[in-house]
């Protein structure tokens, strides 16, 4: 296993497949899009394998399939499986917003995919189709109730959003009662394509967990697992457990064991980096596989302390605005 600069292991990777999405949520994408990255300029499935594969020979044992939205791109089902057994990757784990999820699920089951996090900010159709442009949420739901048929472990991410869908956290925490499933609330950032949407976070972690202990005066705080960046929390009686996600007070850096990899193969070491190094560009100089992992192992060993130093070292001149969607969820 590998440690980086701060004594923190690398054993998680999170790679996007794709930058393109069938959604346009707002805190990811302004209505229009982005301009997305052209085919050529993505990692091939042979050059994806051959970067687990390394990642894997430096000790990383978790891979999350991220995007844009993962199913958008052609045969992702055949990709899944090639990483699924890659040796060294213990566990693959999907994120989707489950529009065109739900055909696939057996397939994903039966390879042994080890959960998949379902985006889905609101239970209430009108407010699903406002915050995603789409009117899409009956599909949504489809693939979450056919995940928990298939005991597919599910997580369902609901960013917070001021005005948007706070009156929804009481009826999402909820779904905990008779589903075990673990609802996850995120702090909005301003990786949306524009820059921020508020001159202050309202939303953050502190005030999400009020209003969950105004909802559920019994909600207690449950031990999180090793490299957590959700606090969890559990009320009794319900299956499932609540999470909260500080993404942008950014409070669970000290135990940071992940990398990032973009659809087009840049290599982040944090969220807020601007990228360290293109790994798509070294494959296709012809780096060696030993070259290779020389350049990633010392991207690893010269890691931002947290998200607020990677932040910083990105300078005046690139302001955080790029969408979820290019960088990988
Ligand atoms: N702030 C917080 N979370 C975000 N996500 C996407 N964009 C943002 C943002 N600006 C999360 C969504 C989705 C996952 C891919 O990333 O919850 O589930
Ligand atoms: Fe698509 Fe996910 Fe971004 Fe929504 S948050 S637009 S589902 S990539």
């Amino acid at each position: 296993m590998l440690f980086d600069n701060h004594n923190r292991p690398i054993t998680y990777l999170r790679l996007a497949v794709t930058d393109r999405c069938n959604l346009r949520c707002f805190y990811c994408m302004p209505e229009e899009g982005i301009q997305y990255v052209a085919k050529k300029n993505l990692l091939s499935y042979e050059e994806i394998e051959r970067l687990v594969k390394a990642m894997a020979s430096l000790g990383v044992s978790k891979v999350r399939i991220t995007g844009g939205e993962p199913f958008v791109r052609t045969d992702l089902m055949k990709l899944l499986k090639a990483i699924i057994n890659i040796k060294g990757i213990d566990q693959v784990h999907l994120t989707t917003n489950g529009v065109l999820t739900r055909k696939h699920i057996p397939a994903l089951k039966a390879m042994g995919i080890a959960s998949v996090n379902l985006s889905l900010d609101t239970l209430n159709r009108e407010r699903f189709a406002a915050i995603t442009r789409r009117d899409d949420f009956d599909k949504v739901w489809a693939t979450f109730e056919s995940l928990l048929v298939h005991d597919i472990p599910v997580k369902l991410n609901a960013v917070v959003m001021d005005g948007r869908n706070t009156t929804d956290i009481p009826a999402m925490a909820a779904l905990t009662k008779d589903h075990p499933v673990s609802v996850r609330f995120i702090e909005e950032m301003p990786f949306n394509g524009d820059g921020s949407h508020y001159p202050r976070l309202v939303w953050n972690h502190t005030k999400i967990l009020q209003v969950l202990k105004e909802t559920f005066p019994n909600i207690h705080k449950k031990p999180d697992p090793a490299h957590a960046t959700a606090s969890h929390y559990a009320i009794p009686g319900h299956q499932g457990d609540i999470g909260i996600i500080a993404a942008y007070s950014r409070t669970f850096c000290g135990s940071c064991n992940r990398i990032r990899v973009t659809a087009q193969g840049e290599l982040k070491t944090c969220l807020y980096d601007h990228g360290v190094m293109s790994i798509r560009d070294a494959m296709r100089a012809g780096t060696s596989d030993e070259a290779l992992l020389d350049m990633l192992t010392h991207a690893f060993r010269h890691r931002h302390k947290d998200g607020f130093e990677a932040e910083k070292a990105r300078g005046a001149a690139l302001p955080i605005h790029e969408s979820m969607s290019t960088i990988g969820g």
